[in-house]
C-alpha cells in the first residue's frame, strides 16, 4: 500500500493509545495454555494480530474479535504443524514454539519472518530450548523441536538478553514441575504477559535477576485481562505532537516511557505528563545523544521517530542503535531530504535544520515508516510512502487517529 502525505498542516487534538502489539501477540499464543476461555481487552486491530488469530483459527480455536475485545475459546485445539504462510509473515509467530512445547511436546514451524532490522537469528530460543529437554532441527526453513529427554526442573541461564527468548523459555518451561530462568528480559509488555499467565493458573514469579515457576493444577475458568497500552504508539503521537502541534495522548502508563520523557525534559521539549496522559506541543529542544539499550533504557522501535526529531533541533544531535544491526534507514532518508547526517557503524548525527525537502520513501520497517509519516507530516510539501503496509502491522487505526488529528494522508 502506498499513501499520500500533505505535510505541513497544524496537528492538533487528542488520541488514546490501544493495547501493545509486543505484549498482544504473545498474550494471544499463550491464550492456548487457558483452561477455559480468555477474553482479552485493548487488542489492537492490527495484522499481526489478525494473522495469530488467523493462525489459531487454522488450529480450531473460536476467535470472535468485536472491537477491541477478542474472545478466545481453545476447547477444540488440535496439534498442526505450524507451516501457515502467516508464521513467516510475522517475527511474533515464534511464540507458538515455547507454547506447542508445553501443549504438544512437540512443534514444526516455518521459521518466522517479520521486519528486517537485522539478521533476528533465534539461536537463543533454542538453546533455552535444549536446555529444558528439546532436541530441533531446520530443514528447508523448517524448524522440527521435539523432546528428547523428560525434564522435571530446570535451572537455566540464557545465552544472552532478549525479549522474545525470555518470553518464550517461560512458555516452553510450563510443562516442567519447577524451573528457575537467569539472565532474562521482561519489558512492560513481557511483564504483562507474566501478569496473564498468572491469571490463567502459572505462578510465573519475576524476581529481580531470574524467574521463578513451580506448577499448580489448573482451575477451569474464564480468564479476564486488559492489555498493557503501547509505549511506542505514544511516543510515535508525542513526537509527532512536538513537531507539528499540539497532541494529548490517552491511556497510556507513563510510568513505562520515563527514560524518553526525561530525554525530551531535559533537552526543554514542552511535554506535561501525569501518569495516564501525556500533552506535547511544537517546541524546539538542545540536541540530544542517545543510545538505544535495554528497559529501561531508551527503546529500539522509538530510535526512528527521534531521527526526524533531531531534524529540528537547534545543534547536532546524535542517535546510536545497539539492538539490532540494520534499523538506520531513516537517517538515511534525512540525508536525501537535505538534513546534514553523518552515518557510520549504527551511529548518525544529525544535524538540525530549518529547511528539509520532502521527496517520495520507501518504509523498510514498521518503525521506520512511522517515522517518514511524521518527517511527511511535519514538512511543507508533499511525499508519497510506498510500503506503508509495514506501519499497518504495528499501529491500531493509524490512518484514521492521524486524519482526525488534521494530518492529511490519503490512500493511493
Ligand atoms: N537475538 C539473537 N538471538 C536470538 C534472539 C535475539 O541474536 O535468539 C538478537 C536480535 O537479533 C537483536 C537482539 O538480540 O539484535 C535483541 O532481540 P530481542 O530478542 O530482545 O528482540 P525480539 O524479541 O526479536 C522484540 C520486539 C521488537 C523490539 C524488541 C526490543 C516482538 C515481536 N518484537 O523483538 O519489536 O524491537 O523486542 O524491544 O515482540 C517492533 O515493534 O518494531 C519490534 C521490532
Amino acid at each position: 500500500m502506498n499513501v499520500k502525505v500533505t505535510g505541513g498542516g497544524m496537528i492538533k487534538g487528542n488520541v488514546s493509545c490501544s493495547g501493545a502489539k509486543n505484549a498482544s501477540i504473545p498474550l494471544l499464543c499463550a491464550s492456548l495454555l487457558a483452561k477455559g476461555k480468555v477474553l482479552l481487552r485493548n487488542v489492537p486491530r492490527i495484522s499481526d494480530v489478525f494473522d495469530i488469530c488467523g493462525i489459531l483459527k487454522r488450529l480450531d480455536c473460536k476467535v470472535v474479535f468485536k472491537g477491541h475485545t477478542m474472545l478466545i475459546d481453545n476447547t477444540n485445539l488440535k496439534y498442526r504443524p505450524l507451516l501457515f504462510e502467516e508464521c513467516q509473515r510475522i517475527r511474533g509467530s515464534y511464540y507458538l514454539i515455547g507454547v506447542f512445547l508445553t501443549l504438544f511436546s512437540k512443534c514444526e514451524i516455518l521459521l518466522p519472518g517479520g521486519c528486517k532490522i537485522g539478521a533476528r537469528p533465534i539461536d537463543i530460543h533454542l538453546e533455552a530450548f535444549s536446555d529444558l529437554g528439546y532436541e530441533y532441527q531446520i530443514t528447508d526453513n523448517v524448524l522440527w523441536v521435539y523432546k528428547k529427554k523428560a525434564v522435571k526442573e530446570a535451572n537455566i541461564v540464557l545465552k544472552n538478553k532478549s525479549v522474545g527468548a525470555s518470553i518464550n523459555a517461560c512458555f516452553a518451561g510450563l510443562s516442567l514441575n519447577h524451573f528457575v530462568m537467569h539472565n532474562i528480559l521482561f519489558e512492560p509488555e513481557g511483564k504483562d504477559v507474566l501478569d496473564f499467565l498468572n491469571k490463567l493458573g502459572y505462578p510465573v514469579v519475576l524476581n529481580d535477576d531470574n524467574i521463578a515457576y513451580t506448577k499448580k493444577n489448573l482451575e477451569f475458568k474464564l480468564t479476564k485481562h486488559t492489555i498493557v497500552s503501547d509505549r511506542i504508539e505514544a511516543i510515535t503521537y508525542m513526537v509527532l505532537g512536538l513537531l507539528a502541534g499540539d497532541i494529548t495522548i490517552k491511556k497510556i502508563e507513563t510510568k513505562n516511557l520515563e527514560t524518553p520523557l526525561k530525554i525530551l525534559k531535559d533537552a526543554g521539549y514542552n511535554v506535561l505528563y501525569n501518569d495516564s496522559e501525556i500533552h506535547a506541543k511544537k517546541s524546539i529542544g538542545a540536541p540530544m545523544e542517545v543510545k538505544t539499550e535495554v528497559y529501561p533504557g531508551f527503546p529500539t522501535d522509538a530510535q526512528s521517530m527521534f531521527g526526524v526529531l533531531f531534524a529540528r533541533t537547534t545543534g547536532k544531535s546524535s542517535m546510536q542503535e545497539a539492538i539490532f544491526e540494520n534499523r538506520m534507514h531513516i537517517y538515511y532518508d534525512l540525508l536525501d531530504s537535505g538534513v546534514e547526517c553523518l552515518i557510520k557503524n549504527n551511529k548518525a548525527i544529525v544535524e538540525g535544520t530549518k529547511t528539509i525537502y520532502l521527496k517520495n520513501y520507501k518504509a523498510y520497517d514498521l518503525r521506520h515508516g512511522a517515522a517518514l509519516l511524521l518527517l511527511a507530516l511535519s514538512n511543507e510539501g508533499e511525499a508519497l510512502i510506498s510500503n506503508f503496509d509495514y506501519v499497518l502491522r504495528g499501529y491500531d487505526d493509524f490512518i484514521n487517529k492521524i486524519r482526525a488529528l488534521g494530518g492529511k494522508i490519503e490512500i493511493i
